[in-house]
């Protein structure tokens, strides 16, 4: 019998993927969401690419009687935990719901695991838990500890409970990924990143001017000690990441103990790369004006990949291009999102 693994978070972005891709790959999937911040439209296209469809429970991770009953139904051999608030900027001014919601729902989540007696694990930190690096590329041995805002820590927290709970008990198998700047779409169009209101990141609300709901790209900061002045950051493809959290839960059937992998492509971009490589991708011309510096950012972030090549035979796979059309397919496929 295919392994079942449970996917806390799977309605959203990047678990909608993964939900995909271990469809794809053969596995039972159980996606537990509370929808705060997805729709569960996604999950009825994931079904309409594969043709298998995952078992979806509308709730929250910090519901204890839930899932307990989850783990009771259904026998569940690994948990992807992609469940998590994410905006940094509301994480500064609501700081007490990212800790509430990111590490107490984690720390509920890993309690109800334990009761049930499963004990491999993937959770989905960031690259944000390096903070302000002082070396590049970052590597999983670079310091991590001074995260600038309240997001990063969270995430940080959580990275630290893990490994705490895996240096308590021998059972425990735990993945740390962490993920640079997820971005693009599946190749079909059906499926992306669909976010509420105006978006925070660079590649959402590129496609959004492109398609004439937002006027122009504030791009913030065209002084910073870069190439061209523009921050640089390491983008990865949604789909490759996905694959990454298969090859992690390969890695963690066979090994026990707590392990970070960074998954990024090893390549940093400026703002103004990424400008220029979605106008061709998208045949758009993308209205930009440099403004001051976002409160917060970093000049400069990329990853050394190589410790999941290694250990997880996991290389990233599309480029700029390719994260551009896909992108772009689904931007002008749906241009609201999952509301149609
Ligand atoms: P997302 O908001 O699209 O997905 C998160 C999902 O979790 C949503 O569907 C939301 O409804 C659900 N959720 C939130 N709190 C919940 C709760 N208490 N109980 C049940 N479901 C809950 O975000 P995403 O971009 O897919 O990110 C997935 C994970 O990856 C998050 O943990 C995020 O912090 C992490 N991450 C994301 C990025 C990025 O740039 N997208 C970068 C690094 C790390
Ligand atoms: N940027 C702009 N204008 C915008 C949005 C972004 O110029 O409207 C710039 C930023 O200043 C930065 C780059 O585009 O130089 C990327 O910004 P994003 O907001 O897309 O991404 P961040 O690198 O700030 O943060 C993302 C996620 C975090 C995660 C981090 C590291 O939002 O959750 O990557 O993984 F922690």
């Amino acid at each position: 019998m295919a392994d079942k693994i449970l996917v806390t978070g799977g309605a959203g972005y990047i678990g909608s993927h993964a939900v995909l891709a271990l469809l794809e790959a053969g596995f039972e999937v159980v996606v537990l969401d509370n929808l705060c911040n997805s729709s569960a439209e996604s999950l009825v296209r994931v079904a309409g690419i594969c043709g298998r469809a995952p078992v979806f429970i509308e709730g929250d991770i910090h519901d204890a009687r839930l899932l307990d009953g989850l783990f009771a139904a259904h026998e569940i051999t690994a948990v992807l935990h992609f469940a998590g608030l994410k905006a940094v900027g509301e994480s500064v001014r609501k700081p007490l719901e990212y800790y509430e919601n990111n590490v107490v729902g984690s720390v509920r989540l890993c309690q109800a695991m334990s009761r049930a007696g499963v004990f491999r694990l993937v959770f989905s930190s960031s690259a944000t838990v390096y903070g302000e690096p002082a070396e590049m590329p970052l590597s999983e041995d670079s310091p991590t500890g001074s995260p600038t805002n309240p997001y990063g820590r969270s995430k940080l927290m959580v990275e630290e409970v893990l490994r705490d709970l895996a240096a308590s008990d021998p059972r425990w198998s735990i993945a740390v990924l962490r993920y640079f700047n997820p971005v693009g779409a599946h190749h079909s169009g059906q499926i992306g990143e669909d976010p509420r209101g105006i978006p925070n990141n660079l590649l959402p609300y590129i496609g959004q001017v492109a398609i004439g709901k937002l006027k122009e790209l504030a791009v913030f900061g065209g002084d910073y000690p870069t190439q061209d002045g523009t921050g640089v950051r390491d983008y990865i493809h949604v789909v490759d990441l996905a694959d990454g959290h298969l090859k992690a839960l390969q890695a963690i059937a066979c090994q026990a103990g707590w392990r970070a992998w960074n998954l990024g492509a090893g390549q940093g971009y400026s703002v103004l790369d990424m400008i220029q490589a979605f106008e061709q991708a998208s045949g758009c011309v993308i209205p930009y004006r440099i403004i001051a510096r976002r409160p917060g950012d970093i000049p400069a972030c990329w990853a050394d990949p190589a410790r999941a090549e290694r250990e997880l035979g996991w290389k990233a796979q599309r480029g700029l291009a390719d994260m551009m059309a896909d992108t772009w397919r689904w931007q002008s496929m749906n241009p609201q999102g999952y509301a149609r």
